[in-house]
């Protein structure tokens, strides 16, 4: 049985993909920067497999104060955390405040946790980075300016970090997670939290080290950069 590590738990697809690790037998380490109640009752019905460590992961100091929660081994560790920021083109003025905010959670975010959970990873272990399509060179429409920006950066990034931690044996992957059913997603999206967690599920299993820093779709699929 595994032990991962969830950011962004609190709903959506972070929240399907810890029930989803719990029914499998896992242990989770559910980091939410605020607990809701859907992953309180999770929390409760799970016999103590599920704990919930606060983990804002824009702010460094809850991030290392989560990770400090114990000193286990993490099989997993799922960076789910995001925000969709402002949606419309940008071409006469943009909210640099929500640029900083979705830099500060989606690209400062994973390398801040992955920093603080560093010291509990081993071989074997693999961070599951859940970035999106709008990310890829290939994405066909305009908008999303920070979003699109900050989950290529996110890619790019990843794919460093990927070779930096290949000698220790640590896989990293990047998975567009579908369009999904959530509150980010809306919906009309084209799958449920359901069907992108158990994607995500598969993934985080089974990546393996030949292919670190690859870029995927939810079904495993490879994703166009
Ligand atoms: N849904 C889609 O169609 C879709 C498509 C492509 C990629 N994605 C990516 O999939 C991931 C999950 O999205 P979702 O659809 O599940 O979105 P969601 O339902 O809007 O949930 C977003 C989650 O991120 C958390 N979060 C935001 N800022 C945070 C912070 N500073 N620290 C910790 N947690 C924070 C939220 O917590 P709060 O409850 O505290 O706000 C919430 O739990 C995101 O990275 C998103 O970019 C989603």
């Amino acid at each position: 049985m595994a032990t991962v590590a969830i950011t962004g738990a609190a709903r959506g697809i972070g929240l399907e993909l810890a029930a989803q690790h719990i029914a499998a037998g896992d242990t989770v380490l559910a980091l939410p920067r605020k607990a809701s109640p859907a992953l309180e009752e999770l929390a409760a019905s799970s016999g103590g497999k599920l704990t919930i460590h606060l983990c804002d992961v824009a702010n460094d100091a809850s991030v290392r104060a989560a990770a400090a929660s114990g000193d286990g081994v993490i099989d997993v560790l799922y960076n789910v955390a995001g925000v969709t920021g402002p949606m419309a083109n940008e071409l006469e003025g943009a909210d640099w405040d929500a640029w900083n905010e979705a830099f500060a959670i989606m690209v400062q975010g994973p390398l801040r946790v992955l920093q603080a959970f560093l010291p509990r990873l081993r071989e074997g272990s693999r961070v599951i980075n859940v970035t999106s399509q709008i990310g890829a060179s290939t994405w066909p429409m305009g908008g999303f300016y920070s979003y699109a920006a900050a989950k290529a950066a996110l890619n790019r990034l990843m794919r460093s970090v990927a070779t930096d931690l290949k000698p220790k044996g640590i896989v990293i992957g990047l998975v567009h997670p579908g369009w999904v059913q959530t509150d980010m997603g809306g919906p009309n999206a084209e799958i449920t939290p359901h069907e992108s967690a158990a994607g995500l599920l598969k993934l985080g299993t089974e990546w393996t080290l030949a292919d670190t820093g690859e870029f995927r779709k939810w079904n495993g699929e490879p994703h166009a950069w």
